[in-house]
């Protein structure tokens, strides 16, 4: 009997233990995910700071205030984007009072912010529309097309709907649905559906070249960042060899995207095409490439 009692306590202990592992492993599992890559549902969303078309920069994180942020990908004469916009203004109007903040993002290479800010006027869009130049922002957002949205939940910037702002002719509002389950705590239905929009040339941001430390990462780090980032001065972190770039990969995205460094105004800033090649290196594994380090 007295074995037989202590044979069950041994497997209860067992079955509690194992039970405790998986639910650590899945818990270090879930933490561990970095907000960096194409996002899919589910997943959070990297902060970011891109400018309006009125020249007013956004990042998202500040909008930790409201209870969800709606992102609309948009394009200079898209007939779906044009379509949708009187309808997404009283949507904007409607749920500003319930705590939902709407953008858009551009990153049509064609669009400038002079472009774009006069369609806004043509065509009365009363939404910010960010201006994503290095296509970054969009790509890790997985865009391919104008006329989609995507809405964030604020708590946890995990994207909960992706997809079609709605449907004509089965009269379904889809973002509204997705936009009134969040603020009523209710689980959503439909978190994906298709989209018929403006395809928009992302190669910029999807591109697959190969982006190495000595030829391309260093240079860009000894024009921008070295004169502050050096033994010189304490309060600063010294730039000064591969492993240690390398080491902060994931902060030097972070301090990029978000603008944060240079932390210098005006157009003193990281061109499109060196901010994107900072954040496919760190993206595609933080290659070393051949040759002498230019930076040691
Ligand atoms: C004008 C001087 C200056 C330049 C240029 C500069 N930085 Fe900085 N950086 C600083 C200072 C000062 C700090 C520490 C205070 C702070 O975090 O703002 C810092 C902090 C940082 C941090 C740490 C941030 C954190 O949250 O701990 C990173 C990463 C960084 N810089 C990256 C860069 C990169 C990459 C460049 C070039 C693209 C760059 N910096 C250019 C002055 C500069």
């Amino acid at each position: 009997m007295k074995s037989y009692s202590s044979n069950l306590l041994k497997i209860i202990l067992l079955v509690i233990f194992l039970f405790l592992f998986v639910f650590f492993i899945f818990y270090i599992k879930k933490n561990a995910q970095a907000p960096e890559g194409p996002v899919s549902i589910g997943g959070p969303v990297g902060n970011f700071v891109l400018k309006d078309h009125t020249g007013v920069p956004h990042e998202l994180y500040y909008y930790t205030d409201q209870k969800a942020v709606v992102l609309i990908s948009h394009a200079n004469n898209c007939l779906i984007n044009r379509h949708l916009n009187p309808y997404l203004n009283r949507l904007k109007d409607e749920y500003a009072a319930k705590g939902v903040k709407f953008l858009m993002i551009n990153a049509n290479p064609e669009d400038t912010l002079s472009s774009i800010a006069k369609e806004a006027k043509d065509f009365d869009v009363q939404i910010p529309i960010l201006k994503d130049r290095p296509q970054v922002v969009s790509a890790d957002l997985n865009f391919h097309q104008a006329g989609e949205a995507i809405v964030i939940n604020t708590e946890d910037w995990s994207i909960i709907y992706r997809g079609a702002i709605m449907e004509k002719k089965m009269d379904a509002h889809y973002l509204s649905g997705a936009l009134d389950a969040l603020l009523a705590k209710k689980s959503l239905a439909v978190t994906k559906t298709q989209v018929q929009g403006c395809s928009i040339d992302m190669q910029m941001g999807y591109s697959k070249k190969e982006v190495v430390y000595t030829r391309d990462v260093a240079p860009i780090l000894m024009n921008w960042c070295v004169s502050c980032h050096n033994d010189g001065r304490d309060d600063t972190w010294s730039i000064n060899d591969y492993e240690t770039v390398k080491e902060y990969g994931q902060l030097l995205r972070e301090v990029i995207i978000t603008k944060r460094m240079p932390p210098l105004k005006g157009d003193e800033l990281l061109s499109p095409e060196e901010l994107r090649t900072i954040i496919r290196w760190v993206d595609q594994g933080s290659l070393r490439g051949e040759g002498e380090d230019p930076l040691f």
